[in-house]
């Protein structure tokens, strides 16, 4: 088939470069001269695990092109994925602009039985208002169809080759059939609905985990009042095969691209449809004040930040990224410069230019070691293995130092006998 994904962010250049892989022509399209320039030549403009190579590989099959143009790629495309971003409007509703601007973009262009996919995270109901747009141009029968994605950042192409389900929301049945047939070597199971159950089902997942990881962080809080310990806890409660031991590590909060915009999104929808009661209202905002009511529970630990040399290990939102997006980093730096501290920053892969952090009080490290000299206290942000597998009892300094683990990831014993004192979350 020749298919078409439009926007180069991560899920638009890992589709288009998966399909091209199984043997499909595809294009990548953006408005973005630069970044279609640089996709041109190889090179992904921002960083995820293999798929630079992904790219170069299916680049010179040259079943992959990188295109502007919207009249040489879809005229020839059986599916177009509209993959492109959902930024949150003021009112937290997604705003659905650039799926619209596609959508009148692609329209003219269309081929007879087109099938145009929507791949970006919208609320139900968009389906109905992009035909619309569509409909205004379009010279032929096209079909129109969701299929939301679940990979993670960091694992992106892993996450694409090997889904653990794909969701097929469409009204027609010969739709859902060349769209089985499109996912066939993915070799998962398909699970075909309505193109509202699979707008509903991407923002569910999405809200599920985040209200998971919202939970156990209150347990964890808990578990600080009485001597337990999380880790041992989520062990007990995870020998229940209804509830699971997994993805619920407690932290400073749930960060990046997409769980905070995703559940505020689906709290506005509610809020939109009369169903403002609902605990989806109430995550962000636990969420939010996470990070503020830790770190002043560590201020009065410390006896205050003012005056102190805080090493912050890990800034982006999770390991193998170097997305800052809604990273504790960008929460936890501002407010430690506020009350009077010195910050040192290190991140194996975020470049120091992109924290938008203008203060002389605040340096980023080339290395952990440069990092952590001098520091009274070494903030663990990120589970990134350069930092948790870092040897610090070779770094360690003669006076009182602090050692905070917000990601559990050091054992307790270990960074005691280096002579640390240790706060770990829920320990
Ligand atoms: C998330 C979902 O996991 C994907 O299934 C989904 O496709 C994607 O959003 C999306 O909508 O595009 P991602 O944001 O890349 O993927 O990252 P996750 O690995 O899920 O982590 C999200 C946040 O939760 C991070 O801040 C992470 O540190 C935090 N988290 C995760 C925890 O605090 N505890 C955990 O046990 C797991």
């Amino acid at each position: 088939m020749t298919l078409t994904v439009i926007g180069t962010g991560f899920v638009g250049v890992v589709t288009a470069g998966v399909f091209a892989s199984f043997g499909h022509t595809v294009y990548g399209l953006d408005v973005d001269e630069k970044k279609i320039s640089k996709l041109q030549k190889g090179k992904v403009p921002f960083f995820e695990p293999k798929l630079d190579d992904l790219v170069k590989e299916q680049l010179k099959t040259k079943r992959l092109r990188f295109t502007t143009s919207y009249s040489d790629a879809i005229s020839d495309s059986d599916v177009v994925f509209i993959s492109v971003g959902t930024p949150s409007a003021p009112d937290g509703q997604a705003d659905l602009k650039f799926v619209f601007a596609a959508a009148e973009s692609l329209a003219p262009h269309l081929k007879e039985h087109a099938i145009v996919v929507i791949k970006s995270t919208v609320p139900p109901g968009t389906n109905g208002k992009v035909k619309q747009k569509i409909d205004a141009l379009a010279k032929e029968k096209y079909y129109i169809a969701s299929v939301p994605e679940f990979l993670r950042e960091g694992s992106a192409v892993e996450d694409t080759f090997n889904p653990d389900r794909i969701v097929l929301g469409a009204k027609e049945q010969r739709v859902i059939s060349t769209l089985s047939e499109l996912h066939a070597p993915f070799h998962a199971p398909i699970i075909s609905m309505s193109p509202e159950s699979a707008q509903m089902t991407k923002y569910s997942a999405n809200s599920f985990l985040a209200t998971r990881i919202t939970f156990i962080n209150q347990i964890a809080d808990l578990c600080e009042k009485n001597g337990a310990d999380v880790m041992e806890v989520i062990k007990g409660i995870g020998g229940d095969d209804r509830i699971g031991s997994h993805y619920w590590y407690p932290g400073l909060g749930y960060g990046g691209s997409c769980f905070p915009k995703d559940v505020k999104e689906l709290a506005a929808y509610s809020r939109s449809v009369g169903e403002a009661n609902n605990l989806l209202n109430k995550i962000s905002e636990f969420n939010e004040h996470r990070v503020y009511h830790l770190l002043d529970s560590y201020e009065q630990m410390i006896g205050g930040w003012d005056g102190k040399t805080v090493a912050v290990l890990g800034l982006s939102f999770k390991p193998n990224t170097d997305d800052t997006r809604e990273a504790p980093s960008m929460k936890v730096i501002p407010h430690l410069l506020n009350k009077g501290a010195t910050v040192n920053g290190f991140d194996p892969m975020v470049a120091a230019e992109q924290l938008p952090i203008e203060d002389k009080r605040y340096v980023q490290r080339a290395t952990i070691e440069e990092a952590v000299k001098d520091a009274d206290v070494i903030f663990i942000l990120v589970e990134w293995p350069q930092i948790t597998q870092f040897d610090f009892s070779k770094t360690r300094e003669n006076k009182k130092q602090w050692l905070i683990d917000v990601r559990n990831q050091l054992a307790v014993h270990t960074v005691k006998d280096w002579g640390y004192e240790y706060r770990g979350v829920g320990r």
